[in-house]
């Protein structure tokens, strides 16, 4: 089977500038889209074909598409970033490309190549580059994403796929720029449990956290916060991020440790940046498990001093509160910390060309 190839087409579908910037100006999260995207087929016996960049435009769905009924379905998220000498980059969508195919193989689909994935993003930026927004905080977004399109009620690996990549300009995740968000810790409802889908990106992962995270808004929360779903105890992440806490030692050095990788969290690809991103600016840092009780524990003793929840979309947010069924605490005095605000800023540098791309994170487009 052959690898298709995505050509770019001159094409007549754009908005008018004015209107297109109009929406930059203020773009918000997932709310617009830019004037093209990539769709490609597979189909079991042929293989993928049929690569094409089509202006944006609805779908429609026979009512018994198979993904309606039992969700065959994976994304990714990830961001290209005017830089700061105009021109437009990819943050690591190699990365991307790779929990692609690890999200596709726990729901019995097929996976994309590693350098179709890339291709496809990489020509949807090209085409709609006039979309990368420029002002700080701002990029284009770009959702990869692929679903059963074979009909049928039976319930079996789907013999169909689409696989599409739309793009929306983005402005801050959370309006309201760099405020701490208030947590819920979610005892009632579970995520992901082991064995199951917790560490693929696929759609009923999250149709599955939203009933928690109606129910931290409830509390008076703004997110919420997964625990193991054995133990009840174990931090895992948030419904749309991973997590960081940075804990001074008793030798007085900070460390910025991350809940490891427990089978059943998103491996995050902010999370691993930041890492690294961590190590470069000296801290030491830890990939380990972290409870309830020692957050709790670090609090009151002093010892956890910053939290903040990474991810793609937010970026680093830092966390001001936890709320539990017994418990209410603040986190250090509630405004943004110093480490998080200093890895926040390397990490916003790199993505745009303002730090040296020492790791080769990014991908010219
Ligand atoms: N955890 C969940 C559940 C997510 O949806 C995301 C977002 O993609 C993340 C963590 C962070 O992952 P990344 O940094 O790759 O965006
Ligand atoms: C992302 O950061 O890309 C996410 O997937 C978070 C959310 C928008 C689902």
């Amino acid at each position: 089977m052959t690898t298709p190839t995505i050509e770019l087409k001159p094409s007549a579908h754009t908005l008018p500038d004015a209107e297109r910037a109009a929406v930059l100006a203020n773009p918000g999260f997932g709310r617009y889209f830019t004037d093209h995207m990539v769709t490609i087929r597979w189909t079991a016996g042929r293989g993928w074909h049929d690569a094409e960049l089509v202006p944006y435009a609805p779908l429609s769905i026979d009512p018994a598409n198979m993904t309606l009924h039992y969700a065959q379905s994976v994304f990714e998220g990830l961001k290209a970033f005017r830089q700061a000498d105009g021109s437009v980059a990819m943050f690591r969508p190699e990365n991307n490309a790779a929990r692609f195919q690890a999200s596709a193989r726990r729901l019995a689909m097929p996976e994309l190549p590693q350098e179709l994935f890339t291709a496809a993003c990489e020509a949807l930026v090209a085409q709609d580059r006039a979309w990368v927004p420029s002002e700080p905080e701002q990029s284009l977004y770009l959702r990869p994403f692929m679903f059963a399109t074979e009909v049928g009620l039976g319930v079996k690996p789907a013999g169909e796929f689409l696989f599409m990549v739309i793009a929306s300009p983005a402005g801050a995740y959370f309006p309201g720029g760099v405020k701490p968000v208030s947590v819920w810790i979610s005892e009632e409802y579970v995520r992901a449990a082991p064995g199951g889908t917790g560490a693929a990106k696929c759609a009923g992962n999250y149709a599955a956290s939203l009933v928690a995270q109606a129910q931290a808004i409830e509390q008076g929360c703004e997110q919420v916060v997964w625990l193991d779903a054995v133990e009840r105890r174990w931090i895992e992440e948030m419904g749309g991020m991973n997590l960081y806490f940075v804990r001074r030692d008793a030798d007085g050095t900070e460390c910025v440790v991350t809940p490891e990788l427990s089978g059943s969290l998103l491996p995050g690809i902010t999370r691993d940046s930041l890492l690294r991103i961590a190590a470069d600016l000296g801290y030491r840092t830890a990939e380990t498990r972290i409870s309830v009780e020692d957050w709790k524990a670090g609090t009151a003793d002093g010892s956890i001093t910053e939290v903040f929840a990474c991810g793609t979309a937010a970026a680093i947010t830092p966390v001001g509160s936890a709320k539990s069924t017994s418990a209410e605490w603040t986190v250090g005095d509630g405004t943004p910390g110093q480490v998080t605000m200093r890895l926040r800023e390397r990490l916003l540098a790199l993505q745009t060309g303002r730090a040296a791309d020492t790791h080769g994170w990014l991908h010219p487009v």
